[in-house]
């Protein structure tokens, strides 16, 4: 496996040309950013550099990071985009596209984890006061901060940065914390000449959200997001941390490249909740370590850390009828999900979209069933999306206790599919689908590259 060593400056070139390609961000984009911080700072344009920061989709290997195993990822092309100009000083000045109020900061200020985060759902702040919202997105600049050092770095420059998000797609299950999380690593890092590598980021980013902001997560959303490129799967080994890129083969049959073949549909629940503030996300990691405790004690190996991964498929079939109902659902999730990623990775690598579409779906269902970390408005999503012309599979985004599915379809019946699950939606759940603009209610998607400074 590859191992990630180059700094994201000198990634820099190769991505910028891809721009267009990718349709996100576009160069109005890219351009009103730049603007915006040109005024900010009283500096010309040319002075501003921009984060692009994608979020991330997880196909396969869903809930497993946070017990080592293995899982599957890619980018799509929507995210962060943070456009930053060294402040000159320690001085760190924020204003979002979203978010109202300003974060003001100095980085010689000493931070400490803040576990009892509310309402950080750092896009969307309606509901909440000025005050609680400055508290609230502010935060992931501080953890950014925070993270780098607690490893030992000095930080003499501060930043003037504007920050936003692609519309609607917060709190979506997308990622968006780790999206914007990396944003403020990378931009620190750019305006602080640190040149660390992806790999050094996903350790940073993981201690902004473990100990920074007390979510138990483990490394998938970052290491998508500082891994993934543009047409490959990313497999990251969450326990050994090593990765690589799986390519699909270069021509399908019908002649197109994949990457063509398929479109990727985020269809949106309603349901907005930031995983800091919803506490079955820790539960389950807790039920999956007990899961493991207790199948590592019953095989005599009581010392070892409690990790599903460290529990061997011999020993978890041996011992399962130990468990308890519950624990024994949650670690048959673990363990069938490793397979299905195992299998989706060979699937993809031959082009077999639709055995990768068969496996999405059955993980989405093993989430549904073993894992329960659904609830009705996205089983019932899932369940559309799985009728809907041309998908290939379907499955919750992210932790699924809220946000949006997502789905691999056919390319050329994308269209098709996104009306079909609009209007089912509207019929069966029309309290839901009234808080979605139905513009972007269904969206369809193209894979995406890695986050990077322009
Ligand atoms: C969230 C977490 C990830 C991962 C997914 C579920 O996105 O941040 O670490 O556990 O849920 O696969």
């Amino acid at each position: 496996m590859p191992s990630s060593s180059e700094p994201f400056d000198s990634q820099f070139g190769d991505h910028s040309k891809k721009m267009d390609e990718l349709s996100w961000p576009s160069k109005t984009q890219f351009d009103e950013i730049r603007k915006m911080v040109a005024e900010m700072a009283g500096r010309g344009t040319e002075d501003v550099k921009v984060v692009v920061s994608p979020y991330r989709i997880c196909p396969l290997g869903a809930h497993i990071d946070h017990q080592g195993g293995t899982v599957s990822a890619m980018t799509i092309n929507r995210g962060i985009l943070l456009g930053f100009v060294p402040s000159g000083d320690s001085q760190v000045l924020l204003h979002s596209g979203q978010f109202k109020g300003e974060v003001r900061f100095s980085v010689d200020e000493f931070q400490h984890p803040r576990h009892t985060v509310i309402g950080s759902n750092q896009v969307n702040g309606s509901g909440s006061s000025k005050v609680d919202e400055e508290c609230s997105w502010g935060n992931y600049a501080r953890g950014a901060l925070y993270a780098l050092q607690s490893r030992g770095n000095h930080l003499t420059q501060g930043i003037i940065g504007f920050i936003c998000g692609s519309e609607d797609l917060d709190s979506s299950g997308l990622s968006s914390s780790a999206a914007v999380g990396v944003a403020y690593l990378l931009a620190f890092e750019s305006a602080n000449n640190l040149p660390l590598s992806p790999t050094e980021n996903i350790e940073y980013d993981r201690l902004v959200e473990n100990e920074y902001l007390g979510l138990r997560n483990g490394i998938l959303d970052q290491s998508a997001i500082l891994l993934s490129r543009y047409g490959c799967l990313t497999c990251m080994n969450c326990k050994t941390k090593e990765y690589k890129l799986v390519h699909p083969p270069k021509f399908q049959s019908h002649g197109n490249q994949m990457e063509k073949a398929y479109k990727i549909l985020l269809a949106f629940s309603g349901l907005k909740q930031a995983l800091t503030t919803n506490p079955g996300y820790n539960n389950r990691v807790a039920e999956c370590q007990e899961a493991a405790r207790l199948l590592l004690h019953a095989s005599g190996n009581g010392g070892v850390e409690p990790l599903l991964s460290n529990v061997e498929l011999t020993v978890y079939e041996k011992h399962k009828s130990k468990l308890e109902p519950t624990l024994a659902r949650r670690a048959e999730h673990y363990f069938s999900e490793n397979m299905r990623v195992k299998k989706g990775l060979e699937a993809w690598a031959s082009g077999k979209l639709e055995d990768f579409g068969k496996l999405i779906s059955a993980s989405g269902l093993s989430s549904i069933q073993n894992y329960e970390s659904g609830c009705g408005p996205l089983i019932e999503l899932y369940e559309i999306l799985l009728r809907a012309p041309g998908v290939y599979g379907a499955r919750f985004s992210g932790a699924g206790f809220r946000g949006c599915c997502i789905a691999f379809v056919d390319a050329s019946r994308a269209t098709k599919a996104a009306s079909f699950v609009k209007e089912e939606y509207q019929k069966r759940q029309p309290d839901q689908a009234s808080k979605l603009n139905p513009e972007s209610a269904v969206l369809i998607c193209d894979a995406g590259d890695c986050a990077r400074v322009i």
